[in-house]
Order: C-alpha cells, then structure tokens, then sequence
C-alpha cells in the first residue's frame, strides 16, 4: 500500500514541476531572450565591471533586445539601431520614466531632479525652464563670451605650464575640467567656481564626483531592497555625504544671491543669469509648483554641473588620446583650424561652422565613446507589447549607445577612428539616427545638445590651435594609450591622459 501512495505523492510532485515549468517558460517566451540566471542574483555576473561593454557581448548570442533579471529588478536591453529606433520612434512615452537606484534617494534627490526624476509635470516645466533659459539659440548666442572666457582662462593655465617646461607632460583633464566646470559655473551662477590649483576646487569637484560615481556603480542595496538598510558596500553612506556636502556649496550660493536680491546689490538692470530666473520662476497652470522651493533650486543647478562636466571633459579628453594615436587626423584637423582661422588668429565660436573636420572629429570620439553609455536607465510606465514581446510595468531599460556607436551592422570599420565618415554625411548626433545616439533619443533626449554644439568644438579646436600636443614618455612606443574607461554617471579614461603642450602658434 505505502509503494502506492509514494507512487501518487510522485506523480503529484512531477506534474507540479512540469506544470510550474510550463507555465514559466510560457511567461518566458513573452519576454525577450536572455541568458539564463543564477538563483537569487540572477544575470547580475553578465554585467561585468563595465555594463556596457559586458552588456555589448550579448548581442551575438541573443540578438538586439536581452532581457535580464538583476536580482529582482527585471531589465531590457537595446543593444542595436533598430530596437533603439522602436523603442524612441514607436514607445518612447511608454520608457519615458527613469529607473531610479537607492543612492539617487539620497537626500530626496530623484524628487526634485530632472534628469533622474520622474515624467511627470514637475520634469516637464524643469525641462522648459532649462530649455528655454540655457539652451534657446537665443541665449546661447548671447552667452558666446562667457564661453569663449572659459577657454582663454585654459589656455593661459597651460600656456603657464608649458612656459613652465612640462617635458613631462600635463595631465590634459586637468584644466578641461576646471574649464567645463566653470563654464556652467558662469551661466547658472555668473562666477568662476575652480581653478586647477585651489582647495576649493577639489572640495565641490570631489564632493560631486564621489556623488556622481555612486550613482553609476552596482549596489547590492538595488537588487536586494531588503538588504538596503545594511548598507553592505557604504555606498549610501558615501553618497550621503558627498551629496551633503555638494548641497551646502551651492546652497551657499543661492542663499548669498538671495540676499544679494533683498538688499538690492543687483542691478534690475544687471543680466539675468540661470539661478535669477529660477528664483524668479512662478507656475502658471495647476500642473506647475507655484515657486521653485531652495532644495529643488540647489539641485536644478546641480545637476547642470553633474550633467554639463564630465560629459564634456571625457569627450575632450577621448578626442585628444584618438588624435594623438592618430597622427594623420591630427595633421588634417590642425591644417584646418590653421587655413579657416588663421595661424595668428584665436578660434572663435563663430568659426565651427566653417571647420566640418573639428566637428566630424567631435562626432567619431561621441560614436566610439558615447560619455553616458546606457544612456540614463529609463523605466516601463506601464506594460508594453514592444517587438512582439510583452514588456511588464516597472521594467528598467537600459540603451547601449555605447554598443550600438560600434556596430558592425551599422558601421563600417566600425573599431576605427576616422572622422572622415562623418563629412558630407547626414548622420548626426540629435536623436533623429538611432545607429548614433551620444545624447539619447525621444522626449527625455539630453536638453544640453545645443550647448555641447557650441563647447565641445570650441574646447578642443582651442586646445590644438594653440598648441602642438606630443605623448608623454609614459605612453608604450606603438603610441597606444591605455583606453580602458572608468564607469560612474559618465565613461571617462581610467587614467588620466598626460600629453605635452608644445609651441604657441597665436
Ligand atoms: C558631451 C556632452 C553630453 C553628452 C554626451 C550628454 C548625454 C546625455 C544623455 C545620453 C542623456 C540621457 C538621454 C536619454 O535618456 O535619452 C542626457 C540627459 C541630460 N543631459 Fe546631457 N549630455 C551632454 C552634455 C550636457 C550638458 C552640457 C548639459 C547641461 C548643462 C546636459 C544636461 C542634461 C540633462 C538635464 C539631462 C536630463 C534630460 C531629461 O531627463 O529629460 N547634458 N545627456
């Protein structure tokens, strides 16, 4: 009798695995392909130390849409042109959320960010504001002189080192940094903030950099919520702190504004920078907050700093490594710069329209060094068919610009640096191409392009109109510079570039 009931009790068990299988793998088969994971942790092994490159590898195997289960947090990703051009083209508005992380929710971050926060009508009027306020080509012309300060002050810093003989080569970072930092410095809060020698320089540039590598490093407090109030890695610790700090610096300058204001030391007829208009801001429809409170201020204005500098310092300083290893783009962008604007001459803003081999240069570094590769993770707002796949609420979506700027599919040669590819070429980098996407795509696309147009070009072409650039002793002798990147919000060289400034030309 007992072998009987072993025998049901059995059959019982099997039929239930057979029946959870099923029933798995037919939720399964509504989800993209992915590799399978591991219990508990998931496929959390497959990113690796750099996402977007162990992320890149999948695609062989899985095609252009994977899915992955990172801990509990389901994850699609768009690894080629066409799942990108889908997603942007046809759900953009269903992906627009963004997938916030435990050390966003430092300080109540995410709620009063733009770039991290939700979609939703507080996002909308921030994104108005900026756009309006910064990035109208109205005030971007108006603002060309501070610009163009910014980048006198760089090049009279290594002008001085340079004069100072650095034979052993200057860490190029070094002032660019300083130099994009400023520039925001100067059209939010009319002021230079640092300069490559002062403390003060590494307090605000440290607290926000040990904030913004938190950000993008994995945390175990992410994939298992239930461990967050152990804080295993100290990365909520540290992102408290830094952020804490990185508040009080620019709440110090909006306080003393503030006060400026009450006792009337601005002129009304003084220009009204960035944080004047967000102090002046009142909502107008019921969807608007009536003012702008101090803590969602100090963070707008952060985040411009977060968003705007490393971005544009990693760029540059990619571009210098490609053009130092590649002595025949460096030969043809200098030859330009000297025929359109002249060996004794200054490059001015008004001169990069007229230099279409600068601005491929800028394009091919953004193709092979997107500075944000995944993008900024957006989330599911609500359950999608997407591809014919049925993508659950909540989903956190991960865009591999990074991997997609690479692509053989799209791209010819494509691990080559040649800015050649994009002269004459209509391919550019404002959402409409999806093979290139540096700044994202759709309705949450970086709000900051039509500074970056006007930056980036202005930086570098200054950096090598007036110097003639060599590679330092520390460098192998087939010229090759250790490319490996460094991941926090922005992909930047894990170490540093040096390079020598050599011969004024101006
Ligand atoms: C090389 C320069 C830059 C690159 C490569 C870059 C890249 C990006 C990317 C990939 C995104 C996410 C887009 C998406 O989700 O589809 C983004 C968003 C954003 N960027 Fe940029 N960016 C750059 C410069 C700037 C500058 C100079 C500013 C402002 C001073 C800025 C402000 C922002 C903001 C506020 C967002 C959030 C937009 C939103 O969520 O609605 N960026 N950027």
């Amino acid at each position: 009798m007992e072998w009987m009931y072993n025998y049901v009790l059995c059959s019982i068990f099997l039929s239930l695995i057979w029946y959870l299988r099923q029933k798995n793998s037919y939720r399964r088969s509504k989800l993209p392909p992915g590799p399978e994971g591991w219990p508990v942790v998931g496929n959390i092994f497959d990113l690796g130390t750099l996402p977007h490159r162990g992320l890149a590898a999948l695609k062989q195997k899985y095609g252009p849409v994977v899915w992955l289960n990172l801990g509990p947090v389901k994850t699609m990703v768009i690894l080629s042109a066409g799942a990108a051009e889908e997603l942007f083209k046809n759900h953009d508005l269903s992906f627009a959320d963004r997938s916030i992380n435990d050390a966003m929710r430092s300080h109540d971050f995410h709620k009063s960010s733009m770039a991290l926060g939700a979609h939703s009508s507080y996002w909308r009027t921030l994104r108005r504001i900026c756009t309006v306020e910064l990035f109208s080509n109205k005030r971007i012309n108006e603002t060309a002189l501070i610009r163009q300060k910014c980048v006198d002050e760089m090049l009279a810093w290594i002008e001085k080192e340079a004069k100072e003989g650095a034979s052993g080569g200057i860490e190029v970072l070094k002032f660019v940094f300083p130099a994009a930092f400023n520039l925001i410095g100067n059209l939010t809060l009319s002021r230079d903030l640092v300069d490559p020698y002062s403390e003060m320089a590494s307090e605000f540039k440290m607290a926000l950099a040990g904030f913004s590598e938190c950000l993008g490093r994995p945390n175990i407090s992410d994939l298992f919520p239930w461990l967050r109030w152990l804080d295993l890695q100290g990365l909520r610790m540290r992102t408290d702190q830094d952020l804490a700090k990185a508040i009080q610096i620019i709440s110090g300058f909006v306080h003393e504004r503030v006060k400026e204001r009450q006792q009337k030391e601005r002129r009304p007829t003084e220009h009204k920078d960035f944080l004047d208009v967000v102090l002046d801001f009142e909502g107008s429809g019921k969807d608007e907050p009536a003012k702008l409170s101090d803590h969602q201020i100090t963070i707008f204005l952060m985040e411009m700093f977060m968003a705007g500098t490393d971005t544009t310092s990693a760029t540059i300083e990619w571009a210098m490594c490609e053009l130092l290893q590649n002595p025949e783009s460096m030969k043809k962008v200098k030859a330009e710069l000297s025929r359109v604007v002249g060996v004794k001459n200054k490059l001015i803003e008004s001169d990069i329209d007229n230099l279409p081999y600068l601005q491929a240069t800028i394009e091919e570094t953004l193709r092979l060094h997107a500075p944000v590769p995944l993008v900024l993770p957006r989330k599911a707002i609500q359950e999608t068919v997407f591809m014919g796949y049925k993508i659950p609420k909540d989903t956190q979506v991960f865009v591999n610009a990074w991997a997609i700027g690479r692509d053989e599919e799209s791209w010819e040669d494509a691990l080559t640096f040649k800015p050649e590819r994009f002269l004459g070429s209509s391919i550019g980098y404002k959402g409409q191409n999806f093979e290139f996407i540096p700044f994202g795509a759709g309705r949450r696309i970086c709000p900051g392009i039509p500074l970056s147009h006007r930056t980036l070009p202005l930086i570098l072409g200054s950096l090598l109109h007036h110097f003639d650039w060599e590679l330092s002793e520390n460098v192998s002798s087939e010229m090759k510079i250790d490319m490996t990147e460094t991941m926090g919000l922005a992909a930047k060289k894990l170490k540093p570039l040096k390079a020598v400034p050599k011969r004024l030309t101006t």
